[in-house]
């Protein structure tokens, strides 16, 4: 038996939480910390563990995601979910407006309400008595597929209406909704660099990745990806009397819903088509695609009415923007060479303008989309950028071809190495095998630096293929090996530019086993997988030891990345990069959170700047480190403390800029001596 208090502090921190939650995404203005959240959340958790009958469907807790399912069920859906005729531009749209007023006399007269037309998918969300319980996908417009527990991921998504229980609104018994589902450019960019580091195939645009994450089988695999929300109708509902789209949208914003904040009221065509321009000439301003204007007849009766054409409502029309696409020529194909050994074609073209930004490449997928679309060199080409996305190419004008184009063969050899590549039987990519490549192994260095990894600063793109051209570095490891002395021969190495690199590479053999896992780029081993290894092993020792079978064991582990750690830990290559790790001391042993956190500078970071009095850069970061602080080079707003030197420069400015505390060498000694006493 669950006694009804606990019940009732279930249910309020239910309710609280879908508050907060509601005031941070939807609203964006939260009245909590993210710890105090996160202190709710906790609660909330802990409270349905122990009492599993406390478990409700509208709890924030089903955020996190379930259990896969087998596959997706089928729902009907309680009306046809319609989609939209298309009006390229003003006049089409005058002649869409004209053909329904022939339909009915009074549209001439009536409102309009315009929306942005967002490049998403459909999704259909039913509430009984105001809580979410089911979502669906458009499929055929009568019948969806059931991603339930995939929605109930969405951040914006509200499991329980109206949201703000505070809001004066009754709950209706039935409801309804369509709203898109999309993914925002910059999260979708960031999506792909992280599948690029797994070495994992990309998404080709927003709309393909959201529909991706929707349709995952597991939804803690859809709850790893970043999908927004809008919605723009009720397709059935209950003890709801709203006469026009306009108060729907209110409804749907009063009730908690995420609509969008470019929703405009009109009456007139004119204006409305005036405001539809403006929107094609700013779109890209917008965080996510949008493919044109939706305008809609406001009175719902009328809508009505005015019925359907196939499966297109007479009463709305999109106003569609002209696809940024254009038209070039295409003046060779370049062939890029990734961490894994994966060779990837690029467009070199003539430039061009796409949606005000000038465009000199673009991707080509893999050497198979150039071999079925058949794109010969010199071919003019259609390009298509997608806002912030990188251009693609689309396909090829074979009506415009000369004879003088060339037809294309994939490389038989690697352009960096010259080594002949193979193909995998089952994938589509070409790898080029030589783990030697120069250029797999600046990408190797890249990955093995970047902030994901071991983080060393001061080593970026232009720095790693410095040191792989020079032959200093072969592989990774010979980074801990390297001397001011080589640096400096080094073009644009000063002697402080030397000596930082050298610090930043000294702080990083501090870093725990997870992050040196993750730095070895094993394929799908990123952050979460390496966190989990490392903590089941322990130790490099103990991981090179360990079976595909022991491997498999760890949860989030299965058996492709079982195999692909095995065959790193076998590789003679691979096999020489821990000999070194093991000869400069970089060989760590994963320790528990809690040992780690003992030292009294446990949960701080800290940056370094100017000159320190009786202490090196290095001697101060190890300081830190041995305490259990953390040392970085950047200044953000996690950053805890400055530690300041004379001369200090830029930092000092930025880190006052962001409120950030100042401390010298001789307060952080005291410091630490006075927190070690306590303890
Ligand atoms: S209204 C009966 N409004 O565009 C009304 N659709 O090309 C039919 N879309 O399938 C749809 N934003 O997925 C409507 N503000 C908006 C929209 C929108 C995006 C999508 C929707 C639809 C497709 C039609």
């Amino acid at each position: 038996m669950v006694s009804s208090r606990l019940q009732q502090r279930a249910a309020n921190l239910r309710s609280e939480i879908n508050v907060h939650n509601y005031r941070y995404y939807v609203l964006e203005s939260p009245t909590v910390s993210d710890g105090e959240f996160d202190a709710l959340l906790r609660e909330l958790q802990h409270l349905e563990l122990k009492y599993p009958r406390l478990l409700s469907p509208d709890s924030p807790t089903q955020r996190v995601g379930g259990r896969p399912s087998e596959k997706f069920s089928k729902v009907a859906h309680p009306e046809t979910i319609l989609s939209l005729g298309n009006a390229n531009g003003a006049t089409e749209t005058r002649a869409w407006f004209e053909r329904i007023s022939r339909l009915d006399d009074s549209v001439r007269s009536a409102d309009l309400v315009v929306e942005p037309k967002i490049d998403g998918l459909t999704v259909v969300l039913h509430y009984e008595n105001g809580i979410f319980v089911r979502g669906a996908t458009r499929g055929d417009g009568d019948v969806g597929e059931d991603i339930t527990p995939n929605l109930r991921t969405l951040r914006t998504l509200p499991l329980r209406i109206p949201a703000n229980p505070d809001v004066d609104q009754s709950v209706p018994s039935h409801l309804v909704v369509r709203g898109e589902a999309f993914m925002y450019k910059r999260a979708f960019a960031r999506w792909n660099h992280r599948l690029a580091d797994k070495g994992g195939r990309l998404y080709v645009n927003p709309r393909n990745a959201a529909s991706g994450a929707l349709r995952q089988l597991d939804s803690k695999l859809t709850a790893e990806r970043p999908i927004a929300l809008l919605c723009y109708g009720v397709i059935a509902a209950e003890d709801f009397d709203v006469g026009s789209q306009w108060e729907t949208l209110e409804y749907l914003r009063k009730m908690g819903f995420p609509v969008s904040e470019h929703t405009r009221h009109f009456t007139g065509l004119e204006d409305t088509i005036t405001y539809c321009e403006e929107w094609a000439e700013k779109r890209d301003v917008l965080g996510y695609e949008i493919d044109g204007m939706v305008i809609k007849i406001d009175d719902l009766s009328l809508n009505l009415k005015l019925g359907v054409a196939g499966k297109d409502p007479r009463g709305a029309v999109a106003f569609k923007f002209p696809a940024q696409e254009v038209a070039t020529k295409l003046n060779d194909i370049g062939v890029n060479v990734g961490r894994t050994g994966v060779l990837t074609p690029y467009a070199i073209l003539e430039p061009v303008e796409v949606g005000g930004v000038t465009i000199k490449q673009a991707t080509l997928h893999n050497f198979d989309f150039v071999a079925k679309k058949d794109i010969r060199l010199g071919d003019r080409v259609i390009i298509k950028r997608a806002g912030e996305v990188i251009p693609y190419v689309v396909r090829p004008i074979v009506d415009e071809r000369t004879g003088q184009e060339l037809r294309y063969r994939s490389p038989g050899i690697c352009p960096s190495c010259s080594e002949a590549v193979n193909r995998q039987t089952g994938e589509v990519a070409l790898y080029c095998v030589n783990g030697g490549c120069p250029e797999q192994r600046v990408r190797n260095v890249e990955h093995f630096v970047s902030r994901a990894a071991l983080e060393i600063d001061g080593l970026g793109k232009r720095v790693a293929s410095q040191l792989v051209g020079s032959g200093l570095v072969e592989d990774v490891a010979d980074i801990f090996f390297l001397t001011e002395a080589q640096l400096q021969e080094l073009d644009t190495f000063a002697e402080r530019k030397s000596r930082s690199l050298l610090d930043a590479i000294l702080v990083s053999k501090q870093r725990p086993l997870d992050r040196l896992l993750a730095a070895f780029g094993i394929r799908g081993v990123g952050a979460v997988a390496a966190r989990a290894l490392a903590e089941r092993f322990g130790s490099l020792d103990a991981l090179e030891g360990a079976t595909p079978v022991e491997l498999q064991q760890v949860e989030g582990i299965g058996p492709s990345i079982a195999v692909a750690v095995e065959e790193w830990f076998s590789r003679p290559r691979n096999q020489q990069v821990l000999r070194k790790l093991r000869a400069v001391g970089f060989w760590p042993k994963w320790q528990p959170a809690s040992e780690v956190e003992l030292g009294p500078l446990a949960g701080y970071s800290f940056v370094l700047t100017g000159i320190l009095p009786g202490w090196t850069r290095r001697q101060a970061s190890i300081f830190i480190e041995e305490n259990g602080g953390r040392v970085s080079s950047r200044i953000s707003s996690q950053t805890s403390y400055l530690l300041v030197g004379a001369n200090a420069g830029v930092k000092l400015k930025r880190a006052r800029s962001l409120g950030i505390p100042e401390i010298d060498v001789d307060r952080l000694r005291s410091l630490v001596a006075v927190a070690s006493e306590v303890d």
